[in-house]
């Protein structure tokens, strides 16, 4: 029996592609390039599956083109905001992604850029390597601890339920705000809130962890933002598209938010220019997954999930 033919976009790590190359008649990409939609579908040509990652943005009509011989699409991500699912409804095509492997990653993440917005890493950083650093002084880029402070999740998935875990080990009071609430072993204590009015007030760190989508597109808007404690840090490693990036900006302008932490933007690469010219950033470049044990992790559950729909013993 011919192996089925597998089109992987991107470089993968190397036990993910050696599987890959074990199990299927793999097309890989050996120099990484970022692959446009018309060399995906072109690429796709005569192959039975195709593992495509967030950066590749398919819509409706790039999922109706795909060759028919493809049955599986997976994606190397948890998030799917990327692909019209519709579509793929439409011509019965699973797809299968990433979920739970990269949860406690994405949190670490969270926590890292809440740490670095709260504490000024940035700022100090920048500093030292400039050469403008004149040695320690009482008074020098004073931040704010996180200890006893309010952490408001905005979605209480897996990622947002991790990052409240390692927020309590900080001393940090957690609240969320979730489309339903959560059983009490889940909640672990923190508190559920059915409203923004509710949950804003009390943020004096947010942390946004909703899917991406219409449905939540520029959630953080300059509405939502007034209702935040003047100086609150906001942090981002959800997607982009949740943030207003023009009313984030004047806001961490006016002092209203007083710093953030940004993993992923809204077009990106392309960053805010806006966003780029402040001082009370932290920019990450979506590194929210990027460990190598993760990136394993997430290379072998996609696989299994396209196995699956081959019919193969998982990782076999
Ligand atoms: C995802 O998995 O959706 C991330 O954005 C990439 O790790």
């Amino acid at each position: 029996m011919p192996k089925p033919v597998l089109y992987v976009t991107r470089r993968l790590p190397p036990a993910v592609e050696a599987r890959a190359a074990r199990d299927y008649d793999a097309r890989l990409n050996p120099d990484d390039h970022p692959v446009s939609p018309a060399e995906l579908l072109a690429a796709a040509a005569g192959a039975d599956a195709v593992l495509c990652c967030p950066a590749e943005r398919l819509d409706a009509a790039a999922i109706q083109a795909l060759p028919a011989s493809v049955r599986v699409l997976g994606t190397f991500s948890v998030g799917t905001d990327h692909l019209d699912l519709d579509a793929c409804r439409a011509r019965f095509l699973p797809v299968v992604n990433t979920p739970d492997v990269l949860s406690q990653a994405t949190a670490e993440c969270a926590m890292l850029l809440i740490l670095a917005a709260a504490r000024r890493a940035g700022e100090g950083e920048r500093l030292l390597r400039a050469g403008r650093w004149t040695g320690w002084a009482p008074t020098q880029l004073l931040g704010t601890g996180v200890g006893g402070r309010r952490l408001g999740i905005f979605g209480m998935g897996r990622i947002g339920r991790e990052l409240a875990g390692m927020a309590r080990g900080f001393g940090m009071a957690v609240h969320y705000r979730n489309r339903t609430r959560l059983p009490p072993e889940q909640e672990a204590g923190a508190v559920f809130h059915a409203s923004d009015e509710t949950f804003l007030p009390l943020c004096d760190v947010l942390s946004l962890h909703a899917p991406g989508g219409p449905g939540t597109r520029h959630w953080l808007d300059a509405h939502r933002i007034a209702l935040l404690p003047r100086g609150a840090v906001v942090a981002n490693t959800a997607r982009g598209t949740l943030v207003d990036d023009a009313a984030l900006v004047a806001a961490l302008r006016s002092g209203q938010v007083g710093a953030a932490g940004l993993d992923v933007y809204d077009g990106e690469p392309r960053v805010d220019a806006g966003l780029l010219g402040l001082e009370n950033v932290v920019l990450l470049p979506h590194l929210g997954s990027a460990t190598v044990g993760t990136r394993d992790a997430m290379g072998m559950k996609v696989l299994d999930g396209i196995d699956g729909v081959f019919g193969r013993a998982v990782g076999g």
